[in-house]
């Protein structure tokens, strides 16, 4: 216990409210009329910026600065929330895969181990998504996965791909599933397996859910990877992504349904069977959860339906959530994110309210906490999740639950029961992702009036508040000459939008009545990032941070 006291800070005193807002998707960009953030009406964050130029900076969210392999890697919400909640930087996912793939210690550890007992005669499933966008998977590591089980001994492989359109650009699925044929073609003549593609479906629609929005979702993943049932069967994968946009032009990479590859008599290529292994290739935890359970739960799962449990050895490519042990068997451990804000404060009597709607609920909770599933304390903590609409896409209704966020947020602040009140506004990112430029526009908005809502309730309690993001998204909605900053425009002439994240950096903001006057940035971090927010508001708190958590973004002048 005495190792997770914390030395009071020498400057500003203990018991102030302090509510922290996570504005996910909110970086900073050029104010052109591609930047949603800038277009809509901001008054809160634009005060904020413009009045206390002290109180008011940028953070480094993406690449290097929250654990990612390079500079080109853009942020996102897990890396963002881990760097947030845990203080330090921690080597990511798509990191340590990168590592295990090119040493070959991905096929010596116990994981692999595992998967190989389903040889000499099952077949191997990969099923994750396919883009190279580095978010939740990579494509180059698929193939190097391919290439290392095929000279681990496996000669029928199935893939089950999941196709992208949100970290990617929408349509790019199909140039990656045209890469990924040539590559299977290549092993199929190099090695003479038996390597093809099974199934697929749009990430949103199939399999990819999290926090358990929505368990359709994953149980259309399972129909047509394991039982090989779904409303359209085709050939040949390429052929099922053209002839179903045909179909519905509506469709888009997100959201294709599900389907099966069939061969000439109509039969299912790859459903799962007894005796295979199954591997789901994708590093990051949050949409991987729900199918890890599916496959890994065989007496304990009642979500849905699955008509058949087959027996078959599985593996995630990482173990999603270490707390769950889930799943049982990995590839590749997930980095050690221990000692993680969240249980600093618990041990220091700090009480805190967090709540999000549900497809962001687990990263201010899960995600925040070092994906770590419920809470440190009972007692001193209490997570709201507020239920995100099911089955519709966000453009569709940008403001979300932000309203109820706030309101909930406010109500706690105002109950004086708690020390901090953390939420996270999905707005910027959700919305962001659907490439909708208007509906993004009205989505910050929304964000921006729950903030001040928030910052009211703040000042009324005389208490300190802290505003920042994860990642960028909605400063910018159309992909860019990397040179000139120019957008991009298609063969025809429109402009090239950009459903994904951003490598931009993202404000944070700091303020309220508790905190003491001088408390200003310091000006000696220009390079600091996410990982420093932690330090900065445990000293909000009235504590000094641990000693080994990146430092503070303040200083305090008399
Ligand atoms: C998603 O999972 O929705 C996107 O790939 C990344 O978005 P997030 O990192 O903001 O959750
Ligand atoms: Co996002």
């Amino acid at each position: 216990e005495e190792e997770w006291k914390l030395p009071p800070h020498p400057k500003i005193p203990k018991g102030k409210k302090v509510t922290i807002i996570i504005l996910d998707g909110w970086g900073e960009n050029i104010p052109d009329r591609f930047n949603a953030i800038a277009v809509a009406e901001t008054p809160a964050m634009d005060h904020l910026k413009t009045t206390a130029p002290e109180r008011w900076r940028l953070l480094k969210a993406h690449g290097p600065a929250v654990g990612l392999p390079s500079e080109e890697d853009m942020g996102n919400s897990e890396v963002g929330h881990n760097a947030l909640g845990a203080g330090r930087i921690f080597k990511q996912g798509a990191a340590l895969v990168d590592t295990a793939l090119s040493s070959g210690s991905i096929y010596a550890g116990e994981g692999f181990k595992y998967v190989k007992e389903a040889l000499p005669d099952g077949t191997l499933h990969l099923i994750g998504l396919l883009s190279d966008g580095g978010v939740h998977s990579r494509y180059d590591q698929l193939k190097a996965l391919l290439k290392g089980c095929i000279e681990q001994g496996f000669k029928r492989i199935r893939v089950h791909v999941l196709t992208d359109g949100r970290d990617v650009p929408d349509g790019s699925s199909y140039q990656f599933v045209e890469m990924l044929e040539k590559d299977l073609e290549e092993l199929r003549k190099q090695y003479g397996v038996d390597v093809q593609i099974a199934s697929g479906g749009g990430r949103m629609a199939v399999t990819m859910d999290r926090y358990e929005n929505d368990w359709d979702v994953v149980k259309r993943g399972w129909d047509a990877q394991v039982l090989g049932e779904a409303p359209h069967q085709f050939n040949d994968c390429l052929e099922a992504l053209k002839k179903l946009k045909e179909e519905d032009p509506n469709v888009n990479d997100q959201y294709y349904p599900p389907f099966v590859i069939v061969d000439d008599k109509g039969k299912p290529v790859g459903p799962i069977q007894d005796g295979d292994a199954v591997v789901t290739f994708n590093f990051r935890a949050d949409r991987m959860l729900m199918v890890a359970q599916a496959f890994d739960n065989e007496k304990n799962f009642d979500k849905f339906d699955r008509v058949h449990f087959p027996k078959v050895k599985y593996a995630g490519m990482l173990q999603y959530d270490a707390d769950l042990n889930l799943p049982q068997h990995y590839l590749v451990s997930p980095p050690q994110i221990d000692r993680t804000s969240g249980e600093y404060l618990v041990h220091n009597g700090i009480k805190t309210f967090v709540c999000s709607e549900t497809v962001k609920f687990g990263h201010v909770t899960f995600i925040w906490n070092g994906n770590r599933s419920g809470q440190f304390s009972e007692t001193l903590e209490k997570y709201v999740e507020i239920p995100s609409d099911q089955g519709i896409s966000f453009n569709e209704k940008p403001k979300m639950k932000s309203k109820e966020i706030a309101e909930t947020a406010c109500e706690a602040l105002l109950s004086g029961e708690w020390d901090q009140v953390r939420v996270n506004l999905p707005n910027g990112d959700m919305v962001g992702h659907t490439g909708d430029l208007d509906a993004t526009v009205i989505g910050c908005s929304v964000a921006d009036k729950c903030v001040q809502q928030m910052l009211d309730a703040t000042e009324k309690v005389g208490g300190i508040f802290l505003i920042t993001s994860d990642h960028g998204n909605a400063e910018d909605m159309v992909k860019r000459d990397p040179k000139t900053g120019q957008p991009l425009k298609d063969k025809n002439g429109n402009y090239q939008i950009l459903t994904s994240h951003t490598c931009s950096p993202v404000p944070i903001a700091i303020g309220g009545p508790g905190l003491p006057k001088g408390v200003r940035f310091r000006k000696d971090l220009p390079n600091a990032g996410l990982a420093n927010v932690a330090a900065t508001f445990i000293n909000f708190h009235g504590f000094e941070s641990p000693k080994d958590y990146e430092p503070t973004l303040i200083e305090v002048v008399d």
